[in-house]
């Protein structure tokens, strides 16, 4: 028997393992059809697929846009040559992230499963699920941080509502004010039970969504929260647009200065490229397995990059005319200090300043909850797969060990501060290990099999919906995805390495 005919009749016997039925022998493209076309449950029972195009879209942006985006964007940015550093960054957007966005929407719609199980379903007998549970791993190591941030924007929104934010900030001095700030925002999350109470907070409204299911707690969360960043969004940059100076700041901003382009400033548009597309780690797999058959992937994967890119431009484009328009210290916008000093800062010398630190803070959780919820499910439906799990109990089984892990990575703010793994504090070395490590290499997993490995024709059957949607730019993005993006990731491994 040839190889093409015994690994068709492997795929036949794979599907009658999971229906049940007698091994036949059925053409390649037929067993694709069928594969696309069978009703799909979760293992509660309920079919799992987003049920509009514009849920799919709301979706998988939720998941992309985040604190990512919104704030460590504009920070990268000032860090690594403005204009310069935007400039790169769009091109990795392009060139890169657009492909292996497809890719691995590729993957998770092909694959109809869990990161885990799409791969084992695409490569039966082989050890490439292991690249899924890696994805699976290092999304859970990154919602176990992200929930403690997402908190601390959570206590920062109560506390704009309540003026708690502002008390005591009304110093004669610039200076006097912004260590007013700084000062709340160190003895805030040193403290060990606020910062605990919020990151719990944050983890039972993600419990809260997620329990709800697919189409009625992500789909419905993501159509409503969305739309509501963007209006936010839109009126910030109105607002900051119009500040006396705002030009200056976006001269800074959209100026590039090239003389500080290095192989480092390179690298860093490279991870901001795959943190803020949420690419690599199994969530566009997950989602994509939610994606019904008629999705244009081409399309979703284009709009979600534009409007991710978008976001991040729109903050720049609110944070650099603000910071220049209140004279305030543009090295200062690094790290915390940003969302946490900074913007509480300008709020407070604002005219309706509190009202302003409301829209901000919702703005910011509405971000953090859509990706905190996206990470999530990709351990839950990888409960709920490989263990047959109902919905309620694989989200209570993946989440309550959060109300641990996260509550380790607030509390090394504070009384575990000086509890270090390899020199780093629990949440730094989540952070480095998940995102500067993991998260890579679970990329360049996904682009070597769907660009080398994945079952001959299985890639282009999902971009082109079975030949449905025009193939034209095709041969382009699976020469990236074969050739460009492996070299690119490793670019980006190395200098994590390096660092
Ligand atoms: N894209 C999110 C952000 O920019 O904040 C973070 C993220 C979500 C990263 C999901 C990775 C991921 F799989």
């Amino acid at each position: 028997m040839g190889s093409r005919q015994s690994a068709i009749l492997e795929r036949a016997l794979m599907i009658s393992l999971s229906t049940g039925c007698q091994p036949v022998r059925i053409p390649q493209q037929k067993i694709y059809n069928n594969m696309g076309k069978r009703k799909r449950t979760d293992g509660g029972g309920a079919t799992a697929l987003f049920k509009t195009k514009a849920g799919v879209i709301a979706a998988t942006l939720g998941s992309a846009v985040g604190l990512g985006s919104i704030w460590r964007f504009p920070a990268e940015a000032q860090q690594n040559g403005g204009g310069a550093f935007l400039l790169i960054y769009l091109g990795c957007v392009l060139i890169l992230g657009i492909p292996v966005m497809l890719a691995e929407t590729s993957l998770g719609r092909a694959g109809r499963a869990d990161a885990v199980g799409s791969y084992m379903k695409l490569a039966p007998g082989s050890r490439w699920w292991l690249a899924g549970g890696l994805g699976v791993l290092a999304s859970y190591l990154i919602i176990s941080f992200y929930m403690v941030v997402a908190g601390w924007t959570l206590q920062y929104l109560w506390d704009s509502i309540t003026g708690a934010l502002f008390a005591g900030a009304d110093g004669e001095s610039a200076r006097l004010i912004e260590q007013t700030f700084h000062h709340k925002m160190e003895s805030y999350i040193g403290s060990d039970i606020a910062p605990l109470i919020s990151t719990y907070a944050m983890i039972v409204l993600n419990i809260g969504v997620l329990m709800m299911g697919v189409q009625k707690g992500i789909e419905r969360a993501s159509n409503i929260m969305m739309p509501l960043l963007f209006v936010l969004l839109l009126l910030f940059c109105i607002y900051a647009l119009t500040l006396p100076g705002a030009s200056e700041g976006l001269v800074y901003f959209f100026r590039p200065d090239f003389s500080r382009i290095t192989w480092g400033v390179a690298a860093n548009a490279l991870g901001q490229t795959f943190f803020s597309l949420s690419l690599g780690i199994g969530v566009l797999i997950t989602y994509a397995s939610y994606y019904p058959s008629d999705t244009n992937l081409t399309r979703t994967a284009t709009t979600v990059s534009g409007l991710t890119t978008l976001v991040a431009v729109m903050m720049g484009m609110i944070i650099f005319p603000t910071v220049f328009s209140f004279n305030l210290d543009i090295d200062q916008l690094r790290g915390t200090t940003l969302v946490f000093v900074t913007l509480p800062e300008v709020f407070s010398q604002m005219p309706g300043g509190r009202v302003w630190s409301i829209l901000f803070f919702t703005l910011l959780l509405v971000a953090a909850l859509t990706s905190t919820i996206s990470l999530s499910e990709v351990s839950i439906l990888f409960v709920q797969k490989r263990f047959k799990r109902s919905r309620l109990s694989a989200t209570l089984i993946m989440m309550c060990p959060l109300f641990l892990l996260s509550a380790l990575c607030s509390l090394s703010f504070g009384s575990l501060a000086d509890l270090k793994i390899f020199g780093l504090t629990i949440f730094n070395f989540l952070d480095t290990f998940a995102t500067n490590w993991i998260l890579p290499i679970c990329a360049l997993c996904v682009v070597i099999f769907v660009g080398w490995f994945i079952p001959k024709g299985t890639f282009r059957r999902e971009v082109t919906n079975d030949g449905r949607v025009a193939t034209r730019l095709y041969p382009v993005v699976n020469f990236i995805v074969r050739w460009i993006a492996p070299v690119l990731i490793l670019v980006i491994l190395f200098s994590s390495i390096l660092k």
